[in-house]
């Protein structure tokens, strides 16, 4: 793997092999630990839509590992205005970084600007197509909660259609051996070719509108917001808008150990009385974001984590 666009890049012991190194830096994400073993390298952080989480957890990864970052920040301050284009763009950044992140609306983005350089490209979510950083610390978080990736029964909530998130999970976890429930409005089912790749891989899939009818079965609720900015029609948006919402009362039937995730930002998809159940993860989710991140900048960038560690 020379960069990481779409979660075919990885194999399942490569992801296992990310999940153990993710492990290993727990110390050191929560800054008990310094290990400086990225020192003298240098990230791009490339952000062309709005970010939070991924954003920040790739510099405080970086950061915590002692090596640095450039942000191209606010896209309007960028020269993007004056008309350059993404190739163009990327072109600088084999002569400024040795990795790059970008997130970009365009689907397909992310492949584009790895053709166009030298250096490692890390998909960070292009358009309503994958996020494969955000399925290694989903499978981070799941593995840690259940000591597990297979033969958990897991629910995909909400906008299955545009969420970039669960196009890249729901692949991942089947294969792990994972029966995917597909949950959502009819128009914004998972895409057609994706059910059917699952399904011509032998993967058992439950597609339904019925958002709490098998919460009892359930290992893993994932959540997601049903996201306004990809509607091309704001009225469509508006059919749809806050048509699952979890609250804690809705819990009583599930098995103590299932958890409730989510890439967030949440809007409206879970209420804050879910927050202090046991089963809610998705803060702790939000924090293993630094530790996969950690873990992938080192095997991109050819770190030898064990050598460096011991
Ligand atoms: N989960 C996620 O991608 O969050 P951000 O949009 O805040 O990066």
């Amino acid at each position: 793997m020379t960069s990481l666009i779409t979660m075919d890049d990885l194999t399942n012991e490569e992801i296992i092999s990310i999940l153990d190194i993710a492990e290993q830096m727990l110390p050191i994400a929560r800054g008990e630990a310094y290990t400086p073993i990225l020192s003298g390298k240098v990230l791009a952080n490339l952000f062309f839509e709005p970010s939070t989480r991924t954003r920040m957890s790739f510099e405080a990864a970086m950061k915590r590992l002692g090596g640095s970052v450039l942000n191209l920040g606010d896209v309007s301050t960028s020269s993007v205005v004056k008309g350059e284009t993404l190739f163009d763009t990327m072109q600088m950044m084999d002569g400024y970084a040795d990795i790059a992140v970008i997130r970009h609306p365009r689907q397909g983005a992310a492949k584009y600007s790895s053709d166009a350089v030298e250096i490692p490209v890390i998909n960070a979510g292009d358009g309503a197509g994958h996020h494969p950083t955000q399925t290694l610390l989903d499978l981070f978080t799941i593995r840690k909660c259940h000591g597990t990736l297979e033969g958990l029964q897991v629910a995909l909530v909400g906008d299955l259609r545009y969420g970039r998130t669960v196009h890249s999970l729901s692949g991942a976890l089947a294969r792990f051996g994972s029966s995917l429930t597909f949950i959502s409005p009819s128009s914004l089912s998972m895409p057609r070719e994706i059910v059917q790749d699952l399904r011509n891989s032998g993967v058992d899939i439950v597609e339904t509108e019925d958002f709490l009818g098998s919460i009892e079965s359930l290992d893993v609720i994932y959540m997601t917001r049903i996201q306004k900015e990809r509607f091309p029609d704001e009225e469509e948006y508006r059919k749809v808008a806050g048509v699952f919402c979890l609250t804690a009362k809705d819990l009583v039937n599930a098995k103590k150990n299932m958890i409730i995730m989510h890439p967030l930002p949440r809007v409206n998809e879970i209420a804050p009385d879910v927050d202090s159940t046991p089963h809610a993860k998705y803060f702790e989710q939000a924090f293993y974001g630094v530790v996969a991140r950690m873990a992938l900048l080192c095997r991109l960038l050819e770190v030898d984590v064990q050598e460096a560690i011991e």
